[in-house]
């Protein structure tokens, strides 16, 4: 979804601070669940992506569209892969373990140093729903950007409300509900309603 802190960037990059932020959004660390490991996007993962970034299933209801042709897929990641190099938030492949295949996404939508805070998105395989991997990917994500981005403080995330699933999601993995906020997004020609939630760093 598209990020509410999305125009922000880090803000002092001078700081000590800021260079540690600098460091892990330049080289995002592997991160090993039970089934999955979430890594540095490759242009060797363009397949895998494209299968199921070209499914209008799973495009449904993020603020892309599906992918037409896997010269779009190399686009999206030669884009991810530009974010590590200037150090911007960006996105992980997330792999399935015991298939070795790149089943999804995940990654911060949006980082804002003034406000100390994150926005998360996600995207998985359709073949792969409803098994626990996203709640797998988002939790060790949360756990992972309050332990390793100093001074973060809030991660949030959101979601068209016709796609509770991804509600679900948040809730399972600690984050809570704020609000819904009307016509919020421009998405595929129509005003959409998102519902609005987010974890503390203190609530974890
Ligand atoms: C949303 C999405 C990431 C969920 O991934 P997933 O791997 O299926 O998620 P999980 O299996 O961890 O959890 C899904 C939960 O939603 C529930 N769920 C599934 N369909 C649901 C529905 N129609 N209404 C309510 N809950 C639903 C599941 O039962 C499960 O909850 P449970 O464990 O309490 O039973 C996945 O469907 C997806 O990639 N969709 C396309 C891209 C997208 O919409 N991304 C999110 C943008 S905000």
């Amino acid at each position: 979804m598209m990020s509410l802190l999305e125009k922000l960037t880090v803000c002092h990059p001078d700081s000590e601070r800021a260079g540690s932020i600098a460091a892990f959004f330049s080289k995002p660390p592997v991160i090993r669940t039970e089934d999955l490991v979430l890594r540095p996007m490759k242009m060797s993962d363009a397949s895998d992506i494209f299968h199921y970034a070209s499914d209008p299933e799973v495009a449904k209801y993020v603020l892309w569209d599906p992918h037409r042709s896997i010269a779009d897929t190399r686009a999206y990641i030669r884009y991810v892969r530009s974010l590590y190099h200037r150090a911007l938030p960006s996105s992980w492949a997330v792999e399935y373990r015991p298939a070795g295949t790149v089943i999804g996404s995940i990654g911060f939508m949006g980082y804002s140093d003034t406000h100390h805070a994150a926005e998360v998105g996600y995207s998985f395989s359709r073949e792969y729903w409803n098994r626990g991997l996203a709640t797998q990917a988002l939790g060790a994500v949360i756990r992972t950007a309050f332990e390793q981005i100093p001074g973060l403080n809030r991660i949030e995330a959101q979601h068209d409300v016709r796609n509770p699933s991804s509600g679900r999601v948040m809730e399972k993995c600690g984050m809570r509900m704020e609000g819904i906020l009307r016509n919020r997004l421009m998405n595929k020609n129509e005003f959409i309603d998102v519902a609005l939630y987010a974890i503390l760093k203190s609530e974890l």
